[in-house]
């Protein structure tokens, strides 16, 4: 199994505040990789450092073999690594399936192609097909043309991964997928989030709820204060008397 991200040294600072504190985390392909801590503790902070939102302070982001650091997000989207932010980000104006649109590549929007139909129509045709194939892989397909202001919390997550899938991106970070979202609806999202990853795509998932999301992920890494404190299967990770002390409390570690 190769690395599809390796994250060496990462540390971020604020200021004064070390937001990241020399962090290293590996995510192989074809995993769910969870990336798990209390509030405050530097996951965004990690994930926006290897996504181009924030350039690190120090340390190096790769992308298979690819050094990343300090790309732009819109650079590193376009070499198959895309993110979600905690709170959806979708064109409220637009329906579902404009949104997916809107995230693929259509050779129509460049000025000098789009007032040939010619050059644009069939991949037109293509992307609706493809989007259409996408919604039903996360489950939106009957509300295709819907608002995306009629969805639920559940159903914007989703959306937010269909935009994701839309890219043809290989490696996709989500900040906290299930965050503020029912159990229930929290388990079909990552099921299909699982069911994604059977199809090939690799996934780093930035998470508070461990229990409901734990049982999914492949791999663990843990932080507390910047910095990592475990790695391993989940099961290494939740019976860690490390994390433990600092993020499930006693007693909690028998329940995983
Ligand atoms: N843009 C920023 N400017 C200043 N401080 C920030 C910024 N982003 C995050 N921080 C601080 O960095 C720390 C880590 O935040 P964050 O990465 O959002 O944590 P988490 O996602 O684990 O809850 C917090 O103390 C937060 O206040
Ligand atoms: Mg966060």
């Amino acid at each position: 199994m190769g690395n599809v991200l390796v994250a060496e040294n990462v540390t971020k600072s604020f200021e004064g505040l070390i937001a990241v504190n020399n962090v290293s985390i590996v995510v192989k392909e074809n995993t769910f990789t969870m990336l798990i801590g209390p509030n405050g503790c530097g996951k965004t902070t990690l994930i926006n450092c290897c996504t181009g939102i924030l350039p690190p302070t120090s340390g190096r982001v790769f992308l298979g073999d690819l050094d990343i650091t300090g790309w732009k997000p819109h650079e590193i989207y376009k070499v198959g690594f895309v993110r979600s932010f905690q709170i959806p980000l979708p064109f409220i104006g637009l329906t579902v399936i404009d949104n997916v649109l809107g995230a693929m590549r259509n050779p129509g929007e460049a000025p000098l192609k789009a007032h040939s139909l010619n050059k644009w129509a069939d991949v037109e045709e293509e992307n609706m097909t493809h989007a259409l194939d996408i919604l039903a892989k996360v489950g939106l397909e009957k509300h295709w043309d819907l608002p995306s202001s009629s969805l639920g919390a559940a159903q914007l997550k989703m959306l937010e991964v269909a935009k994701g899938l839309s890219s043809g991106a290989k490696l996709i970070a989500l900040d906290e997928p299930i965050g503020g979202v029912d159990p229930a609806s929290a388990d079909e999202i990552l099921s299909h989030v699982s069911r994604l990853k059977e199809e090939g795509l690799t996934f780093l998932v930035v998470e508070h709820r461990i229990d409901i999301a734990a049982p999914f992920a492949d791999y663990i890494y843990a932080m507390e204060l910047g910095s990592l404190i475990s790695e391993g299967t989940p099961e290494q990770v939740l019976n860690d008397p490390k994390v433990i002390e600092v993020y499930l409390g006693e007693g909690a570690a028998a329940q995983c």
